[in-house]
Protein backbone atom coordinates (compact mmCIF):
# COMPACT_ATOMS: atom_id res chain seq x y z
CA UNK A 1 0.00 0.00 0.00
CA UNK A 2 1.41 3.41 -0.69
CA UNK A 3 1.45 5.85 1.84
CA UNK A 4 -0.94 8.76 1.28
CA UNK A 5 -0.39 11.77 -1.74
CA UNK A 6 -0.71 15.14 -0.75
CA UNK A 7 0.44 18.01 -3.12
CA UNK A 8 3.34 18.57 -0.45
CA UNK A 9 4.17 14.88 -0.06
CA UNK A 10 7.25 14.97 -2.29
CA UNK A 11 9.07 17.37 0.37
CA UNK A 12 9.85 14.07 1.97
CA UNK A 13 11.29 12.34 -0.45
CA UNK A 14 15.01 12.65 -1.76
CA UNK A 15 15.40 15.42 -4.17
CA UNK A 16 17.73 16.43 -7.35
CA UNK A 17 18.11 18.88 -9.77
CA UNK A 18 15.87 21.60 -7.31
CA UNK A 19 17.87 25.62 -6.80
CA UNK A 20 18.42 26.33 -3.25
CA UNK A 21 16.82 29.59 -2.64
CA UNK A 22 18.86 32.30 -0.65
CA UNK A 23 15.67 34.04 0.20
CA UNK A 24 13.25 31.66 2.23
CA UNK A 25 10.87 34.72 2.85
CA UNK A 26 10.70 35.66 -0.79
CA UNK A 27 9.64 32.15 -1.89
CA UNK A 28 7.06 31.55 0.77
CA UNK A 29 5.69 35.37 -0.57
CA UNK A 30 5.98 33.58 -4.40
CA UNK A 31 4.38 30.33 -3.83
CA UNK A 32 1.38 32.47 -1.69
CA UNK A 33 0.55 34.86 -4.81
CA UNK A 34 0.62 31.74 -7.04
CA UNK A 35 -1.28 29.86 -4.82
CA UNK A 36 -4.09 32.35 -5.50
CA UNK A 37 -3.30 32.88 -9.18
CA UNK A 38 -6.31 31.40 -11.97
CA UNK A 39 -5.23 27.77 -13.07
CA UNK A 40 -3.66 27.96 -16.26
CA UNK A 41 -5.84 24.62 -17.63
CA UNK A 42 -9.08 23.38 -16.97
CA UNK A 43 -9.68 19.61 -15.50
CA UNK A 44 -12.21 18.82 -18.48
CA UNK A 45 -8.86 19.13 -21.03
CA UNK A 46 -6.67 17.44 -19.42
CA UNK A 47 -8.96 14.53 -18.76
CA UNK A 48 -10.05 15.03 -23.09
CA UNK A 49 -6.50 14.84 -23.32
CA UNK A 50 -5.63 11.64 -21.20
CA UNK A 51 -8.93 10.32 -23.51
CA UNK A 52 -7.23 11.42 -26.84
CA UNK A 53 -3.82 10.10 -25.60
CA UNK A 54 -5.34 6.44 -24.87
CA UNK A 55 -6.34 6.18 -28.69
CA UNK A 56 -2.69 6.63 -29.65
CA UNK A 57 -2.05 3.71 -26.93
CA UNK A 58 -4.04 2.05 -28.72
CA UNK A 59 -2.65 2.44 -32.04
CA UNK A 60 -5.25 4.64 -33.45
CA UNK A 61 -3.56 7.99 -33.55
CA UNK A 62 -0.32 9.75 -33.72
CA UNK A 63 1.25 12.53 -30.88
CA UNK A 64 3.11 15.04 -31.81
CA UNK A 65 4.91 16.76 -29.59
CA UNK A 66 7.36 19.66 -29.46
CA UNK A 67 9.08 23.19 -29.07
CA UNK A 68 11.30 25.24 -27.40
CA UNK A 69 13.90 23.19 -25.02
CA UNK A 70 13.42 26.23 -22.82
CA UNK A 71 11.34 28.72 -23.64
CA UNK A 72 13.06 32.25 -22.27
CA UNK A 73 12.01 35.27 -20.77
CA UNK A 74 13.74 37.34 -23.90
CA UNK A 75 12.38 35.94 -26.48
CA UNK A 76 8.92 36.13 -25.55
CA UNK A 77 8.07 37.29 -28.67
CA UNK A 78 4.17 37.37 -30.85
CA UNK A 79 5.90 36.45 -34.29
CA UNK A 80 8.19 33.90 -32.31
CA UNK A 81 4.81 32.06 -30.74
CA UNK A 82 2.88 32.44 -33.60
CA UNK A 83 5.68 30.91 -36.12
CA UNK A 84 5.56 28.41 -33.62
CA UNK A 85 2.24 27.73 -33.98
CA UNK A 86 1.85 27.78 -37.53
CA UNK A 87 4.97 25.68 -38.23
CA UNK A 88 3.52 22.73 -35.58
CA UNK A 89 0.28 22.87 -37.49
CA UNK A 90 1.68 22.41 -40.78
CA UNK A 91 3.76 19.36 -39.63
CA UNK A 92 0.55 18.27 -38.05
CA UNK A 93 -1.24 18.33 -41.81
CA UNK A 94 1.93 16.56 -43.06
CA UNK A 95 1.55 13.81 -40.89
CA UNK A 96 -2.27 13.78 -41.52
CA UNK A 97 -2.48 14.05 -45.29
CA UNK A 98 0.83 12.21 -45.97
CA UNK A 99 1.01 10.18 -43.30
CA UNK A 100 -2.95 9.27 -42.68
CA UNK A 101 -3.62 9.68 -39.47
CA UNK A 102 -5.01 11.28 -36.69
CA UNK A 103 -2.55 13.86 -34.66
CA UNK A 104 -2.30 14.41 -31.23
CA UNK A 105 -1.38 17.90 -30.77
CA UNK A 106 0.81 18.79 -27.71
CA UNK A 107 3.40 21.76 -27.35
CA UNK A 108 6.17 22.18 -25.38
CA UNK A 109 5.14 25.32 -25.01
CA UNK A 110 3.76 27.93 -21.97
CA UNK A 111 5.65 26.65 -19.03
CA UNK A 112 8.23 24.92 -20.15
CA UNK A 113 11.20 27.33 -18.14
CA UNK A 114 12.97 24.97 -15.98
CA UNK A 115 16.27 22.55 -17.14
CA UNK A 116 17.94 19.61 -15.50
CA UNK A 117 21.50 20.22 -16.01
CA UNK A 118 24.41 18.00 -15.85
CA UNK A 119 26.18 19.71 -14.13
CA UNK A 120 25.84 22.16 -11.63
CA UNK A 121 28.73 24.38 -12.70
CA UNK A 122 29.85 25.87 -15.46
CA UNK A 123 32.95 26.53 -16.69
CA UNK A 124 34.19 29.76 -18.93
CA UNK A 125 37.66 29.89 -19.46
CA UNK A 126 38.97 30.49 -15.78
CA UNK A 127 35.74 31.63 -14.27
CA UNK A 128 33.35 28.67 -12.90
CA UNK A 129 29.78 29.48 -11.99
CA UNK A 130 26.59 27.88 -11.03
CA UNK A 131 24.79 26.62 -13.81
CA UNK A 132 22.07 28.19 -15.83
CA UNK A 133 19.10 25.79 -15.17
CA UNK A 134 16.03 27.87 -17.04
CA UNK A 135 14.56 31.53 -16.74
CA UNK A 136 12.28 30.37 -14.31
CA UNK A 137 15.04 29.99 -11.88
CA UNK A 138 18.12 31.74 -12.47
CA UNK A 139 19.71 34.00 -15.90
CA UNK A 140 21.57 32.60 -19.09
CA UNK A 141 23.83 35.57 -18.22
CA UNK A 142 27.18 34.70 -17.17
CA UNK A 143 27.77 36.54 -14.24
CA UNK A 144 27.64 35.77 -10.44
CA UNK A 145 24.70 38.30 -9.86
CA UNK A 146 22.22 36.10 -13.14
CA UNK A 147 23.50 32.36 -11.46
CA UNK A 148 21.86 33.09 -8.00
CA UNK A 149 18.07 31.74 -8.28
CA UNK A 150 15.53 34.17 -7.64
CA UNK A 151 11.92 32.71 -6.79
CA UNK A 152 10.43 36.29 -8.22
CA UNK A 153 11.09 34.13 -11.76
CA UNK A 154 8.06 32.17 -11.36
CA UNK A 155 6.27 34.76 -11.20
CA UNK A 156 7.36 35.98 -14.34
CA UNK A 157 6.95 32.64 -15.63
CA UNK A 158 3.58 31.75 -14.69
CA UNK A 159 2.41 35.12 -16.33
CA UNK A 160 4.23 34.17 -19.80
CA UNK A 161 2.86 30.85 -19.73
CA UNK A 162 -0.29 32.65 -19.16
CA UNK A 163 -0.11 35.16 -21.76
CA UNK A 164 1.29 32.58 -24.18
CA UNK A 165 -1.54 30.31 -23.62
CA UNK A 166 -4.01 32.74 -24.19
CA UNK A 167 -2.50 33.92 -27.96
CA UNK A 168 -2.61 30.39 -29.00
CA UNK A 169 -6.21 29.92 -27.34
CA UNK A 170 -6.92 33.00 -29.63
CA UNK A 171 -5.84 32.15 -32.53
CA UNK A 172 -7.36 28.65 -32.35
CA UNK A 173 -10.36 30.16 -31.28
CA UNK A 174 -10.22 33.38 -34.19
CA UNK A 175 -10.13 30.29 -37.02
CA UNK A 176 -6.11 30.67 -37.25
CA UNK A 177 -6.06 27.25 -37.40
CA UNK A 178 -8.91 26.74 -39.75
CA UNK A 179 -8.14 24.67 -42.86
CA UNK A 180 -9.29 26.77 -45.04
CA UNK A 181 -7.00 29.12 -44.05
CA UNK A 182 -4.01 26.89 -43.91
CA UNK A 183 -2.57 28.27 -47.67
CA UNK A 184 -2.27 31.48 -46.13
CA UNK A 185 0.55 30.06 -44.02
CA UNK A 186 3.96 31.52 -45.01
CA UNK A 187 6.72 29.45 -46.04
CA UNK A 188 9.34 32.49 -46.08
CA UNK A 189 11.74 30.72 -43.61
CA UNK A 190 12.45 27.56 -46.41
CA UNK A 191 12.62 29.83 -49.45
CA UNK A 192 14.61 27.67 -52.04
CA UNK A 193 14.32 24.49 -49.99
CA UNK A 194 13.50 21.59 -51.34
CA UNK A 195 10.72 20.52 -48.43
CA UNK A 196 9.26 23.85 -49.69
CA UNK A 197 8.10 22.55 -53.15
CA UNK A 198 6.51 19.20 -51.24
CA UNK A 199 4.73 21.21 -48.95
CA UNK A 200 3.43 23.69 -51.67
CA UNK A 201 1.86 20.45 -53.68
CA UNK A 202 0.48 19.49 -50.27
CA UNK A 203 -1.17 22.78 -49.63
CA UNK A 204 -2.85 22.39 -52.97
CA UNK A 205 -4.08 19.04 -52.01
CA UNK A 206 -5.36 20.64 -48.82
CA UNK A 207 -7.32 23.55 -50.91
CA UNK A 208 -8.94 21.00 -53.24
CA UNK A 209 -10.23 18.85 -50.04
CA UNK A 210 -11.76 22.56 -48.66
CA UNK A 211 -13.12 22.76 -51.62
CA UNK A 212 -14.92 19.06 -51.95
CA UNK A 213 -15.90 19.65 -48.47
CA UNK A 214 -17.36 22.68 -49.06
CA UNK A 215 -19.65 21.21 -52.18
CA UNK A 216 -20.51 18.86 -49.33
CA UNK A 217 -21.64 21.49 -46.96
CA UNK A 218 -19.34 21.49 -44.85
CA UNK A 219 -17.63 24.53 -44.29
CA UNK A 220 -15.23 26.70 -41.55
CA UNK A 221 -18.71 28.06 -40.69
CA UNK A 222 -20.99 24.95 -39.62
CA UNK A 223 -17.56 22.32 -38.82
CA UNK A 224 -15.58 22.54 -35.78
CA UNK A 225 -13.47 20.24 -37.12
CA UNK A 226 -12.87 22.42 -40.15
CA UNK A 227 -12.63 25.57 -38.29
CA UNK A 228 -10.69 24.63 -35.11
CA UNK A 229 -8.33 21.99 -33.52
CA UNK A 230 -6.91 20.66 -30.21
CA UNK A 231 -3.84 22.17 -28.74
CA UNK A 232 -2.55 21.43 -25.26
CA UNK A 233 0.75 22.17 -23.50
CA UNK A 234 3.73 20.17 -21.74
CA UNK A 235 6.55 21.00 -19.93
CA UNK A 236 8.64 19.17 -17.60
CA UNK A 237 7.45 19.20 -14.27
CA UNK A 238 11.17 19.82 -12.43
CA UNK A 239 10.13 22.69 -10.54
CA UNK A 240 8.27 21.29 -7.59
CA UNK A 241 7.69 24.12 -5.42
CA UNK A 242 6.01 25.86 -8.83
CA UNK A 243 4.42 22.50 -9.49
CA UNK A 244 2.88 22.40 -6.06
CA UNK A 245 1.58 26.19 -6.15
CA UNK A 246 -0.42 25.68 -9.23
CA UNK A 247 -1.92 22.30 -8.28
CA UNK A 248 -5.89 22.57 -7.52
CA UNK A 249 -8.36 20.01 -5.98
CA UNK A 250 -11.23 19.76 -8.72
CA UNK A 251 -14.33 21.14 -7.56
CA UNK A 252 -15.73 22.47 -10.64
CA UNK A 253 -16.29 18.74 -12.11
CA UNK A 254 -16.89 17.28 -8.47
CA UNK A 255 -14.01 14.54 -8.88
CA UNK A 256 -12.13 15.82 -5.79
CA UNK A 257 -9.32 14.94 -7.87
CA UNK A 258 -5.86 16.84 -8.14
CA UNK A 259 -5.18 18.29 -10.86
CA UNK A 260 -1.68 20.22 -11.81
CA UNK A 261 -3.00 23.68 -13.60
CA UNK A 262 0.51 24.50 -15.02
CA UNK A 263 -0.03 22.40 -18.26
CA UNK A 264 -2.03 19.81 -19.68
CA UNK A 265 0.56 17.36 -20.02
CA UNK A 266 3.60 17.19 -17.68
CA UNK A 267 6.96 14.93 -17.80
CA UNK A 268 9.18 13.65 -15.65
CA UNK A 269 12.95 14.23 -16.97
CA UNK A 270 15.70 11.45 -17.32
CA UNK A 271 17.61 12.54 -14.31
CA UNK A 272 14.72 12.50 -12.06
CA UNK A 273 12.67 9.35 -12.15
CA UNK A 274 14.05 7.80 -8.86
CA UNK A 275 11.41 5.66 -8.22
CA UNK A 276 11.92 6.86 -4.52
CA UNK A 277 12.32 10.80 -5.50
CA UNK A 278 10.28 13.54 -5.43
CA UNK A 279 9.29 13.92 -8.80
CA UNK A 280 7.77 10.59 -9.18
CA UNK A 281 5.84 11.25 -5.64
CA UNK A 282 4.70 14.75 -6.92
CA UNK A 283 3.88 13.29 -10.70
CA UNK A 284 2.06 9.87 -9.21
CA UNK A 285 -0.95 12.13 -7.25
CA UNK A 286 -2.09 14.08 -10.03
CA UNK A 287 -4.62 13.32 -12.70
CA UNK A 288 -2.75 14.97 -15.68
CA UNK A 289 -1.48 12.62 -18.22
CA UNK A 290 2.24 12.55 -17.50
CA UNK A 291 5.18 11.19 -19.30
CA UNK A 292 8.55 9.31 -18.12
CA UNK A 293 11.41 9.67 -20.31
CA UNK A 294 13.63 6.56 -20.55
CA UNK A 295 17.26 6.65 -21.10
CA UNK A 296 20.30 4.22 -21.50
CA UNK A 297 20.28 3.58 -17.82
CA UNK A 298 16.64 2.73 -17.16
CA UNK A 299 16.78 -1.17 -16.54
CA UNK A 300 13.25 -3.15 -17.72
CA UNK A 301 12.36 -3.87 -14.31
CA UNK A 302 12.58 -0.25 -12.70
CA UNK A 303 10.90 1.30 -15.31
CA UNK A 304 8.12 -1.99 -14.21
CA UNK A 305 8.30 0.07 -10.86
CA UNK A 306 7.38 3.61 -12.03
CA UNK A 307 4.93 2.22 -14.06
CA UNK A 308 3.40 1.00 -10.94
CA UNK A 309 4.22 4.05 -9.14
CA UNK A 310 2.51 6.14 -11.91
CA UNK A 311 -0.42 4.12 -13.37
CA UNK A 312 -1.61 1.84 -11.05
CA UNK A 313 -4.46 1.52 -12.56
CA UNK A 314 -3.32 0.45 -15.81
CA UNK A 315 -5.04 3.83 -17.43
CA UNK A 316 -4.39 3.91 -21.15
CA UNK A 317 -3.33 7.34 -21.73
CA UNK A 318 -2.16 7.89 -18.62
CA UNK A 319 1.47 7.50 -19.20
CA UNK A 320 3.58 8.02 -22.27
CA UNK A 321 7.01 6.34 -22.10
CA UNK A 322 9.67 8.99 -24.01
CA UNK A 323 12.29 6.44 -25.23
CA UNK A 324 15.71 8.91 -25.47
CA UNK A 325 18.35 6.66 -25.99
CA UNK A 326 20.56 8.38 -29.52
CA UNK A 327 20.63 6.68 -32.26
CA UNK A 328 24.11 4.53 -31.69
CA UNK A 329 21.77 2.71 -28.78
CA UNK A 330 18.36 3.01 -29.18
CA UNK A 331 18.49 -0.62 -30.87
CA UNK A 332 20.16 -1.89 -27.63
CA UNK A 333 18.27 -0.70 -24.92
CA UNK A 334 14.06 -0.37 -26.33
CA UNK A 335 13.45 -3.96 -27.55
CA UNK A 336 14.37 -5.09 -23.91
CA UNK A 337 12.03 -2.60 -22.24
CA UNK A 338 9.00 -2.92 -25.45
CA UNK A 339 9.37 -6.61 -23.94
CA UNK A 340 8.70 -6.41 -20.67
CA UNK A 341 5.99 -3.58 -20.75
CA UNK A 342 4.03 -6.00 -23.23
CA UNK A 343 4.46 -9.03 -20.96
CA UNK A 344 3.44 -7.30 -17.80
CA UNK A 345 -0.04 -6.04 -19.89
CA UNK A 346 0.78 -2.35 -19.28
CA UNK A 347 -1.15 0.07 -21.91
CA UNK A 348 1.51 3.17 -22.46
CA UNK A 349 1.59 5.46 -25.17
CA UNK A 350 5.45 5.11 -26.56
CA UNK A 351 7.02 8.06 -28.08
CA UNK A 352 10.43 9.00 -29.56
CA UNK A 353 12.83 11.70 -28.41
CA UNK A 354 15.45 11.82 -31.04
CA UNK A 355 17.03 14.74 -29.38
CA UNK A 356 18.31 14.44 -26.16
CA UNK A 357 20.44 11.37 -26.86
CA UNK A 358 21.95 12.88 -30.14
CA UNK A 359 23.79 15.88 -28.69
CA UNK A 360 27.55 16.56 -29.39
CA UNK A 361 29.65 19.13 -29.48
CA UNK A 362 30.75 20.62 -32.45
CA UNK A 363 34.51 21.46 -33.12
CA UNK A 364 33.99 24.67 -32.98
CA UNK A 365 32.47 24.64 -29.54
CA UNK A 366 28.70 24.47 -30.12
CA UNK A 367 26.29 21.95 -28.86
CA UNK A 368 24.84 20.64 -31.82
CA UNK A 369 22.92 17.64 -33.09
CA UNK A 370 23.39 16.22 -36.45
CA UNK A 371 20.10 16.19 -38.60
CA UNK A 372 20.74 12.61 -40.01
CA UNK A 373 21.28 11.07 -36.20
CA UNK A 374 17.73 12.86 -35.47
CA UNK A 375 16.09 10.61 -38.58
CA UNK A 376 18.03 7.62 -37.37
CA UNK A 377 16.90 7.19 -33.99
CA UNK A 378 13.47 7.65 -35.46
CA UNK A 379 13.18 5.61 -38.12
CA UNK A 380 14.83 2.31 -35.94
CA UNK A 381 12.13 3.83 -33.62
CA UNK A 382 9.45 2.77 -35.98
CA UNK A 383 11.52 -0.61 -37.09
CA UNK A 384 11.69 -1.70 -33.63
CA UNK A 385 7.89 -1.19 -32.76
CA UNK A 386 6.95 -3.04 -36.09
CA UNK A 387 8.66 -5.92 -35.19
CA UNK A 388 8.00 -6.27 -31.58
CA UNK A 389 4.07 -5.68 -32.81
CA UNK A 390 3.74 -2.33 -30.88
CA UNK A 391 2.58 0.63 -32.25
CA UNK A 392 5.28 3.37 -32.84
CA UNK A 393 3.40 6.13 -31.02
CA UNK A 394 4.72 9.84 -31.58
CA UNK A 395 7.56 11.59 -31.35
CA UNK A 396 9.26 14.82 -28.83
CA UNK A 397 10.79 17.08 -30.67
CA UNK A 398 13.03 20.45 -29.76
CA UNK A 399 11.84 22.89 -32.73
CA UNK A 400 11.47 26.19 -33.37
CA UNK A 401 9.70 28.58 -36.02
CA UNK A 402 13.16 30.47 -36.31
CA UNK A 403 15.25 29.88 -39.12
CA UNK A 404 18.17 29.09 -36.84
CA UNK A 405 21.45 27.56 -37.06
CA UNK A 406 21.67 25.08 -34.40
CA UNK A 407 21.58 21.30 -35.56
CA UNK A 408 23.63 20.58 -38.62
CA UNK A 409 22.72 18.86 -41.78
CA UNK A 410 19.16 18.66 -43.34
CA UNK A 411 18.23 19.46 -47.16
CA UNK A 412 19.70 23.03 -46.31
CA UNK A 413 22.97 20.66 -45.42
CA UNK A 414 23.56 23.53 -42.36
CA UNK A 415 27.63 22.99 -41.70
CA UNK A 416 29.47 23.12 -38.45
CA UNK A 417 30.85 26.34 -39.98
CA UNK A 418 27.34 27.39 -40.21
CA UNK A 419 26.66 27.14 -36.49
CA UNK A 420 27.56 30.53 -35.43
CA UNK A 421 25.63 32.34 -38.13
CA UNK A 422 22.02 31.74 -35.81
CA UNK A 423 22.38 30.11 -32.75
CA UNK A 424 19.89 31.44 -30.44
CA UNK A 425 19.20 28.98 -27.85
CA UNK A 426 19.38 29.37 -24.10
CA UNK A 427 20.03 25.49 -23.79
CA UNK A 428 19.96 22.61 -26.14
CA UNK A 429 20.27 23.21 -30.29
CA UNK A 430 16.80 22.97 -31.94
CA UNK A 431 15.78 21.80 -35.48
CA UNK A 432 14.75 24.97 -37.51
CA UNK A 433 11.68 25.29 -39.00
CA UNK A 434 12.95 23.68 -42.49
CA UNK A 435 14.27 20.92 -40.44
CA UNK A 436 11.25 20.21 -38.83
CA UNK A 437 8.87 19.94 -41.68
CA UNK A 438 11.55 17.64 -43.48
CA UNK A 439 11.11 15.56 -40.20
CA UNK A 440 7.57 15.43 -40.31
CA UNK A 441 7.54 14.25 -44.43
CA UNK A 442 10.19 11.56 -42.80
CA UNK A 443 7.59 10.34 -40.08
CA UNK A 444 4.58 10.63 -43.10
CA UNK A 445 6.48 8.27 -45.25
CA UNK A 446 7.10 6.13 -41.86
CA UNK A 447 3.51 5.98 -40.76
CA UNK A 448 1.92 5.31 -44.38
CA UNK A 449 4.30 2.47 -44.88
C1 LIG B 1 14.46 17.85 -22.07
O1 LIG B 1 13.49 17.27 -22.56
O2 LIG B 1 14.69 19.05 -22.27
C2 LIG B 1 15.42 17.07 -21.25
C3 LIG B 1 16.26 17.66 -20.42
O3 LIG B 1 15.34 15.76 -21.49
P1 LIG B 1 15.95 14.51 -20.70
O4 LIG B 1 15.37 14.55 -19.32
O5 LIG B 1 15.46 13.36 -21.50
O6 LIG B 1 17.44 14.64 -20.73
CO1 LIG C 1 16.54 19.84 -24.19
Amino acid sequence: MPAVWTPDSWRQKPIVQVPEYRDAAALEEVERNLRNFPPLVFIREVVELKESLAGVARGESFLLQGGDCAESFREHKTDYIRDYFQLFLQMALVLTFRGNTQVVKVGRVAGQFAKPRSSPVEKQGGKELPSYRGDIINGPEFTEEARIPDPRRQLQAYRQSAATLNFLRALIDGGYASLDNAHRWELNFMEGSPVEARYRELADEIRRTVEINRLLGITAENSLEMRSTRFYTSHEALLLSYEQALARKDEAMGSGQWVATSGHFIWIGDRTRQPDGAHVEFCRGVVNPIGLKCGPSLDPDELLRLIDILNPANEAGRLTLIARFGAGKIAKHLPALIRKVKAAGRTVVWQCDPMHGNTITAGTGYKTRPFEDVVSEVEQFFTIHRAEGTHPGGVHLEMTGQNVTECTGGAAQISEADLARQYDTGCDPRLNAAQSLEIAFRLAEKLKG
